[in-house]
């Protein structure tokens, strides 16, 4: 199989490439697919500028105007194929209790012998991109490698900007580097003479990874989270259960720890830097939260984004735990991005980006919903004529609720000096947030480790459009990493709670540990708390509890502020708004605990006595 030509096909390796399994790998995945040729990506930008040339003119991407939004571009996606597909999202582990109850799963061969016939000559008519990427600085001891093989050129260029992409990581793999192989099609083989679509896809979607021997293969969507498999595939799902591993194996190991986190440092009048990592569900606000700019008031604070969406946290031999941002860009959601929302975000925008399926205005702009006054004109997200008054008769959205715009870290004003420190950056709170109406209060603080995995573990989100299916369902969605723990659920809370005891044992200081809501409602069905920037009281209050000075109560859960421990400078903001967003209703909390307890009966395999110990206790406490 490991010809260097395979059925007449050039392998077309460059002289730099020299990883033995790489090569061997690549050869027998292009025997399989069939591409008509196979393209390795240098990552220069040569490289990039020539894929977006060959995307425009294929019709999958357009240019913006040049002065408006210099080097950026927009493409449209096809209509099917719009958010990650989470029920064709599979853990294949050689058994089923170690993917767990909320995976789905199918038997490793099993899962084999579907895919083989769908990967067989899935690539025809195409190219095969190899993409060596690294998640995380390269070289770092916290990076990790991965090699994307697709035949999606619009993958190719999204990967440039997300991970460390390029020559570089041939260089780190070296001739005998371990990598993790990443198969990705768009499940559109082309006929001799048969003419493209813009958005090549296919009904028929499988994104699947098998633990054992750390391999992704994706088939059928070209969008985000299914597609850029160093994303949500490597870098949580496979990422996690490589984490896990190390704890087990050898045993007696701490592990570590892959979390859908942003990063973020947060600078004090007096100069004093910390980093807090926050986990919230998908499009919930993470990005804006990591670019967020402290209110008038706040002279002297600052927040400097580490990253948007994932962290991988490691131990450290001082007993911390110290984070990277394992990505290079943001696919970030743009409908509701706007200059009072996030500055920054908007800054970081100006140029080099890919949009997905936003508006596209007549002055070749982009535009979306919560942007700004709306155009006159418009052709939306699936290139259709869309004026104010359509909106309003027929209900359609100029941009997808779940429309993308992929960007380069580096063009982030409020970008973190150390974002790309090998090293990483030390973490002095966790937060967990979700996305509740009613119910979960605005801030509450762990008075322990335990207390704060529980809190974490439990965490309900109404669901959001970054994903197929209904929105505005809640779910458990523990730890914001439903979709994305790469094995069973009560083995990965275990692995917190171990992590936690033994970091404690060695004399450490553990981060502490939040929940938060920033969307309760009032009986109008308006958001109570203003959010965005606003949400740097929160954060200075946990600032302030970090460093001892700030009070708080104990009430069944935790410690929550009250009014007077919040700094109100420059908002008008009201105890009884206050009491909205903080009170804590027993006959709801009543009905959160029996969701509680119905989330351990799902998770009882394995589930760790501490939990359950735990909802015993609030129960009890909320009782009294
Ligand atoms: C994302 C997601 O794209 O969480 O970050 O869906
Ligand atoms: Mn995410």
């Amino acid at each position: 199989m490991n010809s260097p030509m395979m059925q007449g096909l050039n392998l077309n390796r460059p002289s730099y490439v020299r990883n033995a399994k790489l090569i061997a790998w690549v050869a027998d995945m292009a025997a399989l697919c069939k591409p008509d040729r196979i393209h390795w990506c240098d990552g220069s930008d040569e490289e990039y500028d020539r894929l977006c040339q060959q995307l425009v003119a294929a019709g999958t991407m357009r240019k913006l105007d040049p002065v408006k939004r210099p080097n950026s571009y927009l493409a449209w996606s096809d209509p099917s194929d719009v958010a990650r597909v989470e029920d064709r999202t599979f853990i294949c582990s050689q058994r089923k209790e170690n993917a767990g109850p909320t995976n789905n799963w199918m038997a490793p061969d099993d899962m084999r012998a579907t895919l083989a016939p769908l990967f067989d000559g899935c690539m025809r008519g195409r190219t095969m991109y190899v993409v060596p990427f690294s998640m995380g600085p390269l070289g770092s001891h916290i990076a990790h490698v991965g090699v994307e093989l697709s035949d999606s050129a619009y993958v190719a260029v999204n990967m440039k900007i997300m991970t460390r992409m390029g020559k570089g990581v041939y260089d780190v793999l070296g001739v005998e580097g371990a990598f993790v192989p990443c198969v990705h099609t768009v499940g559109a083989p082309l006929e001799p003479g048969q003419r493209d679509v813009a958005w090549p896809c296919n009904k028929t979607k499988y994104i699947v990874h098998y633990p054992e021997t750390r391999e992704i293969w994706s088939y059928g969507s070209g969008y985000g989270g299914n597609a850029l498999l160093g994303k949500k595939c490597f870098a949580l799902r496979i990422a996690s259960i490589m984490g896990r591993r190390e704890a087990q194996d050898p045993p007696g190991g701490l592990g570590w720890l892959a979390e859908h986190m942003l990063l973020m440092g947060v600078t004090t009048p007096e100069g004093k830097k910390y980093h807090v990592a926050a986990a919230f569900p998908s499009a919930c606000g993470k990005t804006n939260f990591a670019m967020l700019i402290p209110p008038k008031g706040f002279d002297g604070w600052k927040v400097t984004t580490i990253g948007d969406d994932i962290a991988w946290i490691k131990p450290h031999a001082d007993g911390r735990l110290y984070a990277i941002n394992p990505e290079a860009g943001y696919f970030g959601v743009a409908p509701g991005t706007n200059y009072e929302t996030n500055p920054n975000c908007m800054a970081t925008l100006n140029k080099d980006v890919i949009f997905t399926n936003v508006a596209l205005t007549d002055d070749g702009d982009v535009w979306w919903e919560g942007l700004g006054p709306a155009p006159e004109h418009a052709l939306d997200w699936q290139g259709k004529d869309w004026t104010p008054a359509i909106a309003r008769e027929t209900g359609a959205k100029a941009a997808h609720p779940n429309a993308r715009f992929t960007v380069s870290a580096l063009n982030n004003p409020a970008l973190d000096p150390d974002w790309d420190d090998p090293n990483g950056v030390a973490i002095d709170a966790f937060i967990f947030g979700g996305r509740r109406s009613t119910t979960v209060p605005l801030v509450t603080e762990a008075r322990n480790w335990v207390e704060g995995v529980y809190m974490a573990a439990t965490m309900g989100s109404e669901t959001t459009a970054a994903i197929v299916g209904q929105v505005g369902v809640v779910r458990r969605d523990p730890f914001a990493m439903l979709p994305f723990t790469g094995y069973n659920m009560s083995d990965y809370f275990r692995h917190w709670l171990d992590l936690g005891k033994k970091l404690a044992a060695s004399g450490a200081q553990l981060p502490l540990i939040y929940t938060t809501n920033w969307f309760r409602k009032g009986d109008n069905g308006q958001f109570v708390w203003p959010g965005y920037g606003e949400n740097m009281r929160v954060l200075k209050w946990m600032i302030d509890r970090i460093e001892g000075r700030a009070g708080g109560a104990a009430n069944a859960f935790g410690v929550s502020p009250a009014y007077e421990d919040l700094d109100w400078t420059g908002l008008d903001f009201s105890a009884a708004q206050f009491d909205k967003v903080t009170s804590i209703d027993k006959a709801a909390w009543a009905k959160e605990l029996e969701l509680h307890t119905e989330l351990f009966q799902q998770l009882s395999y394995h589930l760790p006595a501490e939990l359950a110990e735990t909802r015993v206790r609030i129960e009890r406490q909320l009782a009294a």
